[in-house]
């Protein structure tokens, strides 16, 4: 408490024996709030909730005298106050309103310096990954970007930034986010964690390590030189939800404890690290919300659902539907996620909003439609589930349409085919005739 005076006010109607009150705890620590809300029947004096050094009222019975009419008007004061936290508390638990409580760390001072012609320094992290290096060949598309990779290719590789390396506008580095970072940027986006089941269960400790301290490291980095961060959330927040479609207010139900939590869970942290990053210090944030994406550069045996059943149909081996084959998911195509990323870093809202394909399809029907599409032949068997599989995934993306203007264009059955030439270029596998 650094020795600033707390207290707990008891305010509310006329005291009586049985009574309905509203009961507001308020625990004042420099500008920020701490508060609780109770709701409750009996008498305050009863309660023995105020404890020192808390103010409590005297209960009133004949006269009023002048010491509690100040505590009164004292209360109202109070009470008003204590109806703004509340809504502010509510707006931002809607996601109306995440306005931070300090204005932006200044950016570098070259980047008004009147002869200084900068392009836009922009650090992807995870940028070897499948998502990460189609946003590499996105944002160098324009002339006016330098393109810094961060990437330990743990999941990721050189080869998917090959085009890339040599490039005068684009540099690799060889980095582990846990390790802290010090360069000179003016966006981040923030991707590296492994995104496939196979890999975050591997190595469970680090793929927390990644998100907290990886997270930690890159706001840090966001705060030391002001510049914008973006983080690559995920639609695994909500766990198996229990409301369907998923929005963006829906707070999930996720287990703390399962094998996935590394994954689910440090996403959930991530999310909250950004968010208090921006409140307490006025980082400028952006978090989109991920929902299953699919496209060329995907890693073949990565477990991915969509990779798998393509990887298995060329290889003419059994498509592999876990139980119950009804659980479904959604699809983005690669290009559309990669649009709806740079579409909300360039936006003014923080998110989180949801970026994927509404789409929804069940694993049968997946498994179907690429058998029908690639190889007519093959047959489709049914294994065993993974632990806390989510039973059914589909993003409401009302806010990205609305807030963003985007949209996904490519639909499962174009995608399939870009996705399979990729693989069979990698298997080494042509197309039968
Ligand atoms: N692909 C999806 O369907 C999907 C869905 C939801 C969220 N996401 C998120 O999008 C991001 C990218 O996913 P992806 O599919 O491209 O995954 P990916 O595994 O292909 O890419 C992740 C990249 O991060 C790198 N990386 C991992 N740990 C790192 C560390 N500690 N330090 C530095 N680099 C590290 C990997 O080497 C890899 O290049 C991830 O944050 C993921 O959680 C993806």
């Amino acid at each position: 408490m650094r020795g600033i005076p707390s207290r707990n006010l008891i305010f509310g109607s006329q005291p009586s024996n049985s009574f309905a009150f509203v009961m507001f705890g308020f625990l004042w620590q420099g500008s920020s709030a701490v508060f609780s809300t109770t709701c409750g029947r009996g008498r305050v004096d009863k309660l023995g909730m105020a404890s020192k050094p808390y103010l409590e009222f005297p209960l009133q019975k004949d006269g009023e005298y002048d010491e509690v009419k100040k505590q009164r008007e004292k209360c109202r004061e109070d009470e008003v106050l204590c109806r703004r936290i509340l809504q502010m508390a509510k707006e931002v638990s809607q996601g109306e309103n995440h306005g931070s409580v300090k204005p932006p760390p200044e950016p570098s001072p070259l980047r008004k310096a009147r002869f200084f012609q900068a392009n836009m320094r922009i650090l992807i992290t995870g940028g070897a990954g499948f998502i990460g290096s189609h946003l590499v060949d996105k944002l160098m598309e324009n002339e006016k970007n330098e393109v810094i990779v961060v990437d330990n290719y743990f999941t990721g590789s050189k080869d998917n930034l090959k085009q890339w390396i040599g490039h005068p506008r684009f540099e690799l580095i060889r980095h582990d986010v846990t390790e802290s970072l010090l360069i000179e940027v003016d966006q981040i986006y923030h991707l590296a964690c492994p995104a496939s089941p196979i890999f975050y269960k591997y190595n469970p400790v680090k793929t927390i390590k990644t998100n907290v301290i990886g997270t930690l490291n890159m706001l840090g980095l966001a705060k030391r030189v002001g510049a914008r961060i973006l983080l690559t959330s995920t639609s695994e927040v909500y766990g198996d939800p229990l409301v369907h479609p998923q929005d963006e207010s829906y707070w999930g139900n996720v287990n703390p404890i399962g094998v996935r939590s590394c994954y689910d869970e440090g996403k959930r942290v991530a999310e909250t690290l950004m968010f208090d990053y921006h409140r307490q210090h006025g980082i400028e944030i952006r978090i989109a919300r991920i929902f299953n994406t699919y496209g060329p550069r995907m890693n073949i045996d990565d477990g991915r659902v969509v990779s798998n059943f393509i990887a298995q149909a060329i290889r003419d081996e059994p498509l592999t539907v876990q139980l119950p084959g009804t659980q479904t998911r959604s699809f983005c195509y690669v290009s559309d996620m990669v649009d709806g990323l740079i579409r909300l870093m360039e936006g003014d809202n923080t998110g989180p909003i949801n970026i994927g394909n509404p789409g929804e399809f069940t694993m049968t029907e997946l498994a179907e439609t690429v058998k029908e599409m690639i190889n007519p032949e093959v047959k489709i068997i049914t294994v065993e589930n993974t632990p806390d599989d989510p039973r059914q995934r589909k993003p409401v993306i009302t806010k990205a349409k609305e807030l963003l203007g985007w949209e996904p264009k490519v639909k499962l059955r174009e995608g399939i085919p870009l996705m399979e030439e990729d693989f069979r270029k990698r298997l080494g596998i042509p197309r039968k005739n």
